[in-house]
């Protein structure tokens, strides 16, 4: 019991640590061109972001002009339980309202940011913060990874439009998923090489982070997820192979009728029938190319029910393919798309 509490324990302190990953401003910049048109005229709320600290701020409050804007809201958490390693160390949360420049330097002053006392700790969910969410248009932020459902799921709820930072296992969260497959959220541009480096000042080690600089952390199948349109979505992806009814290439899953295709580019351009991709296929995803049916954890048959004994079960319903020596392989999460631009 004291071993679990103890893990318990050190599970939520290692994702709490991966909460505090601040976003580097380049990325911010080279993310945030493509939606300029959409900030003209509106509220913007960053509401996981300390002004001293959050990039976030920085972009939105030394292009405010340039952009635009009508207003940038900021919340900033008091962070109650993690003062070793939170840069959110102030005595009290606080939000700002920034309404642009005043006296002509084109800088945000001290005195033309209207800093005011929260009374609560500035969590998102908190009735105050939810306040200042109903006054804003669009919500940009990496928000807390621990926290990355319910943040989506309130967004959502006060149909918001944002642009955030997640990491690309949530595509395949039963509450995130389902979004994609409606068309209700989709990835941005991404990160340089599909891997953010992240300001990480407060810790040393994180198991799935590699290739550490100093105060930074690189962590990949980091993502921006949107519900802003994007010309990206609107690019076909180009197809060249075809489609031969060759097994060894494209072999059908034991437990759905889909074949596999195990890499995006190989998509055969002919082929009408429901076809698994990777999840990373939505880096290249057109609703007006492809239609999403759903994903191997909704769709995929459990083996047992397909007579298939052994355990072939573990983590959940997966897609599995036939070795042929008495074995099945149990696949990666696939998203199961079907073609709507067939070409000969
Ligand atoms: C991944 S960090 C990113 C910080 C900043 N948005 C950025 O991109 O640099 C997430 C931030 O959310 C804060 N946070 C954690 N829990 C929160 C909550 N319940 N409500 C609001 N902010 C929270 C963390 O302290 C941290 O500053």
């Amino acid at each position: 019991m004291a071993k679990k509490s103890l893990n318990k324990n050190l599970n939520k302190a290692k994702s709490s640590k991966k909460d505090e990953f601040y976003t580097q401003l380049s990325d911010i910049e080279r993310e945030l061109r493509h939606y300029k048109h959409h900030f003209r005229d509106k509220v913007v709320y960053c509401n996981c972001d300390d002004p001293r600290v959050s990039n976030f701020f920085h972009y939105f409050s030394y292009n405010f002009e340039k952009l635009g804007l009508k207003k940038l809201i900021t919340t900033c958490y008091k962070n109650q339980d993690m003062d070793l390693f939170s840069q959110n160390n102030s005595e009290q949360a606080i939000y700002l309202e920034y309404d642009g420049d005043k006296n002509g330097n084109k800088v945000p002053d001290t005195t033309e940011i209207g800093i005011k006392p929260l009374k609560g700790n500035g969590d998102f969910r908190n009735q105050e913060s939810i306040d200042l969410l109903k006054q804003a248009d669009i919500v940009v932020t990496n928000p807390p990874f621990s926290l990355f459902r319910e943040y989506v799921a309130q967004l959502i709820e006060y149909d918001k439009k944002f642009v955030i930072v997640g990491h690309q296992n949530a595509i395949t969260y039963k509450e995130i998923f389902p979004l994609i497959k409606d068309n209700k959220l989709w990835l941005g541009y991404g990160f340089k090489g599909g891997a953010a480096h992240f300001i990480n000042q407060h810790y040393e080690d994180y198991a799935t982070a590699t290739d550490r600089k100093e105060g930074m952390i690189r962590v990949s199948g980091v993502i921006w997820l949107t519900n802003l349109e994007i010309n990206k979505r609107q690019e076909d992806l180009i197809l060249y192979k075809k489609y031969y009814g060759s097994e060894d290439e494209f072999p059908i899953y034991v437990n759905y009728e889909a074949i596999e295709v195990s890499k995006t580019k190989d998509i055969p351009l002919d082929y009408a029938g429901a076809m698994g991709v990777p999840i990373t296929f939505l880096d290249k995803y057109n609703p007006d190319q492809f239609e999403i049916i759903g994903s191997s954890r909704e769709l995929g048959a459990p083996m047992s029910s397909i007579g298939i004994k052994g355990t072939y079960m573990a983590g959940g319903p997966r897609f599995y393919l036939d070795t042929g020596n008495g074995t099945y392989q149990r696949l990666y999460d696939r998203i199961v798309i079907r073609n709507k631009k067939l070409q000969q």
